[in-house]
């Protein structure tokens, strides 16, 4: 797919990833950029830059995500490009409070098949498509010290994975953007604690400009798995090839980031 004259929409599209996404659309030539997110200011302001659309919208109410993208297929004729990017970063173990639970689930997940569950029918119906589902790292390999977060980018690259297997003969191109550290307000949520660790994460993290570049590189190429930071994928492939080996390391790692005083979370 092109992402030339598409109509795009971008959940959590008032900052970080889904900030450069939206501008990096406008910038690769889409006709218009559609910004969704609960961040009414922002998401003003990221679409007045770029002349595309502002949508105030909690991704978890799945009526107001339908009205949203039927206003979208309305008023620009069809969705081409969906970004379901909108997440947040929850910390903890099983002890999390069930409340936390659930909001993760229902931002990290529930939100995508919402969102998905709409948008497919015209794109079906058109034979072409593409969904973009913001995953993470964390997704593939874990996350120390945020299950939440772990277990839900799990089931968002299960989803993506199940999305792409599923749709790719019908004309819906699906990738799963899975970035270790990337430099937006949320990199606060993983720092930790100590100045060393927030050093740390922020030395690995790169710009979401780059992410997103990546993005419609992805899109037009049809990757399905977009993996900013290359050495994911070596980590991916030591815990396909060895998982116990794989396990043993990653508690290594986190018994020296617990040393470093950080929670060592992606
Ligand atoms: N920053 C990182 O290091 C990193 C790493 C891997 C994956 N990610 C993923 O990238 C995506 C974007 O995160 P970011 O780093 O740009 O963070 P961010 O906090 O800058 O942006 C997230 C956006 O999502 C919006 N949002 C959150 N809940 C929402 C809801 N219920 N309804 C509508 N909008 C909602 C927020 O208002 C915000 O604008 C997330 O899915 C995140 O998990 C981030």
């Amino acid at each position: 797919m092109q992402v030339k004259d598409t109509v795009v929409l971008v959940t959590g599209g008032a900052s970080g990833i889904g900030a450069a996404m939206a501008e990096e659309f406008h910038a690769s030539g889409a006709s218009v950029v559609v910004v969704a997110d609960r961040d009414e200011v922002r998401a003003e302001r990221v679409a007045a830059s770029i002349g595309g659309e502002a949508i105030t919208l909690d991704v978890t109410d799945e009526a107001a995500t339908a009205a949203a993208i039927r206003h979208i297929e309305e008023r620009y004729g069809r969705i081409d490009i969906l970004c379901c990017n909108a997440g947040i970063a929850t910390a903890g173990s099983v002890d999390a409070p069930n409340d936390d639970w659930q909001r993760t689930w229902d931002v990290n997940v529930m939100a995508h098949v919402y969102a998905t569950r709409h948008a497919l029918p015209g794109m079906l119906q058109r034979g072409s498509g593409y969904i973009v589902a913001t995953a993470s790292a964390a997704g593939l390999l874990t996350n120390i010290g945020a299950a939440p977060y772990s277990v839900t980018k799990h089931a968002a690259v299960a989803l993506a994975e199940w999305l792409a297997v599923t749709y790719g003969d019908r004309g819906i191109g699906v990738s799963c953007l899975c970035p270790q550290f990337v430099d937006t307000p949320m990199l606060d949520a993983f720092a930790g604690r100590t100045d060393a660790m927030k050093a740390w994460v922020r030395g690995l993290a790169i710009t979401p400009s780059e992410v997103a570049a990546m993005v419609v590189t992805a899109i037009e190429d049809e990757t399905f798995l977009i993996l900013p930071h290359p050495e994911v994928a070596t980590y991916f492939r030591n815990k396909a090839n060895d998982y116990d080996r794989w396990i043993a390391g990653m508690r290594r790692l986190q018994e020296s980031l617990r040393d470093q005083g950080g929670s060592g979370a992606m």
